[in-house]
């Protein structure tokens, strides 16, 4: 039995590609697998996956799992060790995307860019009345590492930014709000809600009908989070009195967002397949190697979740 310990892949077969020479070239004092019918379970002492499968208690041994996307609300009914160290996918690739999307849907809304393309339909050539960016609130709900990325880029439109988190926060020019308390005077006061939270038993169903009636009449909504955490009813119930002008939504629950739902002929509804961030092979497996030297130096591992908050 070799003594060397085992990273055991479950992704698709490109991503363990280059997931495998990075780990050949990087760290070849840890096997690569992507078969675990190839290993003996005793080996395994790393195991990176989106969804959990069952048995995995036959790694006697298993030390980490990785999850290979940002989110980790999908391990969420899974009987893992309580030894066993979960890790949240941190990487330059998602990080980047999720500016690149937080931006487009921030600017797309500040734009009318819905209601310009229903004028377009119809060939409609009419301005619609504009304000400046220093004149449109931007909020994000969750205020972690992709919010706080998304926020770097928006900052230079001059967008005035605010943020609300459960535990307190303090960023540079961000107005900083935090817990159930000063949940309703942050909602106040944005006119473009950023959903960013994780998925937890707290933030299920979150994005209601009374969060939305707290928002500006106007008010928009860009949702980056997960599926459950809106009560798309209060959504479409909201757009429909006017109160919300327009929402673009990456999550949806369920996903794929099935066929006929009104979600997706609604005029101010734009609906994208779940692609804000995406977990890029190459800065991924680079993210992951970093983070098993981390941990075989007894260093702290870059997205250690804390497994009782469930983030
Ligand atoms: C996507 O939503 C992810 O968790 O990476």
């Amino acid at each position: 039995m070799s003594a060397r310990p085992v990273f055991l892949f479950n992704s698709t077969p490109e991503r363990a590609t280059v997931f495998r020479k990075a780990f050949e070239r990087e760290l070849p004092a840890v096997g690569f697998a992507d078969d675990p019918t190839t290993v003996d379970p005793d080996d395994v002492r790393y195991f990176i996956t989106w969804e959990m499968p069952e048995r995995l208690g036959r790694f006697r041994h298993l030390k980490v799992v990785f999850s290979i996307g940002a989110g980790v609300d999908q391990f969420a009914a899974a009987s893992l060790a309580p030894e066993v160290s979960v890790v949240r996918m941190v990487e330059d690739g998602i990080i980047r995307m999720m500016q690149e999307y937080v931006t487009l849907a921030v600017l797309a809304l500040h734009r009318d860019w819905s209601a310009y393309a229903g004028q377009q339909a119809a060939e409609v050539w009419r301005a619609l009345p504009a304000r400046q960016a220093n004149d449109r609130r931007v909020g994000f709900l969750g205020f972690g590492m992709l919010a706080q990325a998304a926020m770097e880029r928006l900052a230079p439109f001059g967008f005035p930014l605010a943020g609300w988190s459960r535990s307190p926060r303090s960023i540079e020019g961000v107005q900083c709000f935090q817990g159930a308390d000063q949940l309703p005077e942050f909602l106040a006061q944005t006119d473009i809600l950023v959903c960013l939270l994780p998925l937890t038993a707290e933030t299920r169903g979150f994005l209601d009908a009374p969060l939305f009636a707290r928002l500006p009449k106007g008010a928009a909504l860009v949702h980056a989070g997960r599926g459950a955490q809106l009560n798309a009813a209060a959504l479409l119930a909201s757009l429909e009195c006017g109160h919300l002008s327009a929402a673009i939504l990456d999550v949806t629950d369920p996903e794929p967002l099935p066929r006929g739902d009104p979600l997706w002929r609604n005029p101010k509804v734009m609906v994208t397949p779940h692609v804000a961030g995406v977990t890029q092979p190459r800065t991924a497996a680079r993210a992951v190697i970093e983070n098993i030297r981390r941990f075989e130096a007894g260093q702290p591992m870059i997205g250690l979740v804390d497994r009782a908050r469930g983030y």
